[in-house]
C-alpha cells in the first residue's frame, strides 16, 4: 500500500510581530486537522510550530495533490486565521492569499512538501521547518547529505547508497526543471544549486531505484502574489536510514552553520540556526533564521513522534557560531552583503521607496548638478 506523507505549512498571523504563534491559533490548527483525521480524510497529523509558521504533517493514501487533504489544511489554517484575527495576531491570514479554496493549494500561499512510498519495514523520516529564510536554504544541506561523501560515509561505504541520487531542481523564475544525476553531473547541479537567489531543489531521488529520498517546497510566495507578502519560509522532507543517508548523516550539514537569505523584511543574509523546538522563536533583528528537525518513525501510517532532533547538546557549537555569524553580519547593518543585493531587493517593499525618487537621477557623465551660493542644487 502507498502511503503519503504531505506537509503543508502557512503563516496565518504572528504573536508578538512575526516572532510566534499565539496557542488558541495553534489549537484551533489542532482541533481542524483533527477533526479530518476522524473524519478518515488523513491518517495521521503532527502540528509543528517554527517561528510565526505552522506546519501540517499528515499521512494519508490518497497521492500526492489531493485535494481532499489540501482542502483539510486550508480549513485549518482558515479557521486558525479568525481566530488570529479576534486576538488581533499580527499579519493574521498573511499567507491566505485566496478568497475560497480551489482544488489545490499550490499557488494560494501555504507551503508544501509532499511524498508518496511504499513505508518499508521501518520508516524514519525528518521533517525540517525553517522561518525567515525561503526554499533554496535547502540547496546546501540537500547537496551535502545526497552528494558529498565528506557530510555521507554512506554513499562510499553503503552498496545502496553508492550509484548516487538524482536531484530535481528548479529556475524559480521561470518554473523549468533539470534532472542531474550525482556523482557523475555533480560540478553540473552545483552550477545551477550554488545559485541560491535563482535554482532551488524541488525532490531527490536514489538512482538504483528511483526511490524518492527528499522532496521540499518551492513556493516564492513573492512571485505568486506579485508582491512582497512575507518570506516562503520553507518545509523539507527527508526519508533516512536503510539505503538513504543515516538520521546523523542527514542532521551533519547542520553543524556547519551558513548563510541564507530571509533575515529581517526578507531582505537580509544570516546564519541558519538550528534549534530545539521551544527555541524556534526568533526575536533577535527578527532572527537569526531558524530551523527545526523533527524526526518520526511512521507505523503503518501513524506518526511515531515527533522526536526534537536539534535537542542535542552536540549542536550547541553550531549555535555558539551563528551568534558569532550574526554578530559580524549586523555590524554591516543596512549595507551589503548583509542586506541583499539589489535584484532580490526588488521583491521586498523597497521597490516603493525607491519609486519617488527615481526621477531625481541625471545623467552624471554629461550633466553635473550645479549648486547655488547656499549650497542647493540649482539645476
Ligand atoms: C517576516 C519578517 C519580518 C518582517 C518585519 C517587518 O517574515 O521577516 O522581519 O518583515 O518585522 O514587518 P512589517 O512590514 O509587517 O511591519
Ligand atoms: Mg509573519
Ligand atoms: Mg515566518
Amino acid at each position: 500500500m502507498k502511503l503519503t506523507l504531505s506537509v503543508i505549512k502557512a503563516d496565518i498571523g504572528g504573536f508578538v510581530g512575526h516572532s510566534s504563534v499565539h496557542k488558541d491559533v495553534l489549537a484551533k490548527v489542532k482541533e481542524v486537522a483533527e477533526d479530518g483525521k476522524d473524519k478518515g480524510i488523513i491518517r495521521d497529523v503532527s502540528v509543528l510550530v517554527c517561528g510565526d509558521d505552522i506546519a501540517l504533517v499528515m499521512t494519508h493514501t490518497k497521492g500526492v495533490d489531493s485535494s481532499e487533504v489540501h482542502e483539510l489544511a486550508w480549513n485549518a489554517f482558515k479557521e486558525g486565521t479568525e481566530v488570529a484575527k479576534k486576538l488581533k495576531m499580527y499579519g493574521a491570514g498573511q499567507d491566505l492569499l485566496a478568497e475560497a479554496f480551489s482544488g489545490n493549494v499550490k499557488g494560494m500561499g501555504p507551503g508544501i512538501a509532499e511524498m508518496e512510498f511504499v513505508e518499508r519495514k521501518s520508516e524514519p523520516v525528518i521533517v525540517f521547518f525553517a522561518d525567515k529564510t525561503s526554499p533554496s536554504a535547502w540547496n546546501l544541506p540537500l547537496y551535502e547529505m545526497f552528494a558529498d561523501p565528506m557530510n555521507t560515509a554512506g554513499l562510499v561505504i553503503d552498496p545502496s547508497m553508492h550509484e548516487g541520487f538524482i536531484f530535481d531542481v528548479m529556475d524559480a523564475y521561470t518554473g523549468m526543471g533539470i534532472q542531474l544525476k550525482t556523482p557523475e553531473e555533480l560540478y553540473d547541479l552545483l552550477v545551477f544549486i550554488g545559485a541560491t537567489s535563482r535554482y532551488v531543489v524541488r525532490a531527490v531521488y536514489r538512482k538504483s531505484d528511483g526511490e524518492i529520498a527528499a522532496a521540499a517546497s518551492t513556493q516564492k510566495l513573492s512571485f505568486m502574489a506579485g508582491r512582497y507578502v512575507g518570506k516562503d519560509d520553507p518545509v523539507l522532507i527527508v526519508r533516512a536510514q536503510s539505503g538513504f543517508p543515516a538520521v546523523g548523516e542527514i542532521l551533519e550539514p547542520f553543524a556547519r552553520p551558513w548563510l541564507v537569505e530571509g533575515w529581517m523584511r526578507g531582505s537580509h543574509t544570516g546564519p541558519l540556526m538550528p534549534v530545539a523546538f521551544k527555541n524556534a522563536k526568533p526575536t533577535r533583528f527578527d532572527g537569526p533564521p531558524r530551523v527545526i528537525a523533527a524526526g518520526y518513525q511512521i507505523a503503518d501510517g501513524y506518526l511515531i513522534g515527533p522526536s526534537d532532533l536539534f535537542d542535542d547538546p552536540a549542536f550547541d557549537h553550531a549555535r555558539e557560531e551563528c551568534n558569532k555569524m550574526a554578530n559580524i553580519l549586523r555590524r554591516q547593518g543596512i549595507f551589503e552583503p548583509h542586506r541583499l543585493p539589489p535584484e532580490e531587493m526588488e521583491y521586498t517593499t523597497l521597490p516603493k521607496v525607491l519609486e519617488k525618487l527615481k526621477d531625481r537621477f541625471k545623467l552624471v557623465e554629461t550633466k553635473k548638478p550645479k549648486f547655488s551660493s547656499e549650497g542647493e542644487i540649482a539645476e
